[in-house]
């Protein structure tokens, strides 16, 4: 019997790919770095599934270009790469990689909202320039963290992971989210707050949404203005949902205080991107889940996905789950 066929769209660690390989005849851009995109797409046409990275645009020069690819695996859980409505409506079906990298993306969060609200980077900066001063009271002054009040906004396992730590931090846990998260409010006793109110109220303010056109450009210069003074701003979800010109500018008059990214408009972002100029912002390159467990545990995961989906067992993660179950160009399922 022939084996489905499947493109990878960039080198996966080793567990994952045995996944794949027991099941499909398949290819790989075995790079780090990602194909070009004609590359990429004559790669796909061939292809019954494809496993692809976040940065790879699936939309519909994709589907024109592989009419065949029947499953698209996505490593990572955020899936606005992806044109899912599209793909949908053509029978293709889409996974994510829920679940594994929520500890890991709520751990750097928590990186970035201590290291923002303690000047953890300026200082090291400080120390590098030979411009570490005598001990004086006022010397690089932060915000307290332990028992302050955090407004997480994007109640999902994210960001329900990171009210799990700021109750260790002894915080007070605002959040705002589409629904109520009931048992956010009973295990966390986290409030809901509209989204203006939880500005006003929040020391601590996280963005932990996915990228939607509702949240596109949430945080702009009217959400700034709303903050506090002193409030420290945190993003781990897109860089879309902030406006970044208008946190230049917002940094600039200290509303809020201090923030810090993981994820930016343009991907990478490049150096004289003048938030990288302000000494109250801190930057990461878009490294919420990589750590070498979940990373493996994403590859392994969208390997999974697109094995099934291709060898006609249900998906363990399906984005669009009303496209199941599907049939490969070669009449299988
Ligand atoms: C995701 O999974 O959406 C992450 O942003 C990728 O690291």
């Amino acid at each position: 019997m022939t084996k489905p066929r499947a493109f990878i769209s960039r080198r996966i660690p080793r567990p994952a790919l045995e996944i794949i390989a027991s099941a499909c005849d398949y290819t790989m851009w075995d790079d780090l770095m990602p194909a070009p995109r004609d590359h990429f797409l004559r790669a796909a046409a061939e292809a019954d599934g494809v496993l692809v990275m976040p940065t790879e645009r699936i939309d519909a020069e994709f589907l024109a270009a592989a009419p065949r690819v029947r499953a698209v695996a996505n490593m990572g859980v955020g899936y606005d790469n992806i044109d899912v409505p599209a793909l949908t409506a053509r029978g293709v079906l889409v996974t994510n990689t829920p679940d594994v990298l929520t500890e890991a993306t709520a751990d750097l969060a928590w990186a970035l909202l201590m290291a923002a609200a303690r000047r953890v980077v300026e200082g090291h900066k400080a120390i590098e320039a030979g411009a570490w001063g005598a001990w004086h009271p006022f010397y690089m002054l932060g915000q307290d963290v332990f028992g302050a009040t955090i407004g997480i906004v994007g109640a999902g396992r994210i960001g329900a992971a990171i009210a799990r730590r700021a109750r260790a931090f002894n915080m007070r846990i605002l959040y705002h989210n589409r629904g109520r998260a009931p048992q956010l409010e009973a295990a966390l006793l986290a409030e809901y707050r509209a989204f203006d109110d939880l500005l006003r109220e929040s020391d601590y303010v996280v963005a932990a949404t996915p990228l939607t056109a509702e949240t596109r450009g949430l945080f702009d210069a009217r959400a700034f203005a709303l903050m506090k003074d002193t409030a420290v701003f945190v993003n781990i979800s897109r860089g879309a949902v902030v406006k970044e010109e208008d946190l230049v500018e917002a940094l600039k008059r200290g509303r809020p205080w201090a923030a810090a990214s993981d994820v930016f408009a343009a991907e990478p972002t490049p150096r004289d991107n003048p938030l990288l100029s302000l000494p109250n912002f801190v930057g990461t390159p878009h490294i919420g889940s990589a750590t070498l467990r979940t990373r493996t545990d994403m590859a392994t995961l969208a390997a999974r996905n697109l094995v099934n989906a291709l060898t006609g067992q249900a998906p363990l993660t399906p984005v669009n789950p009303e496209v199941w179950p599907i049939k490969l160009a070669n009449g299988s399922r």
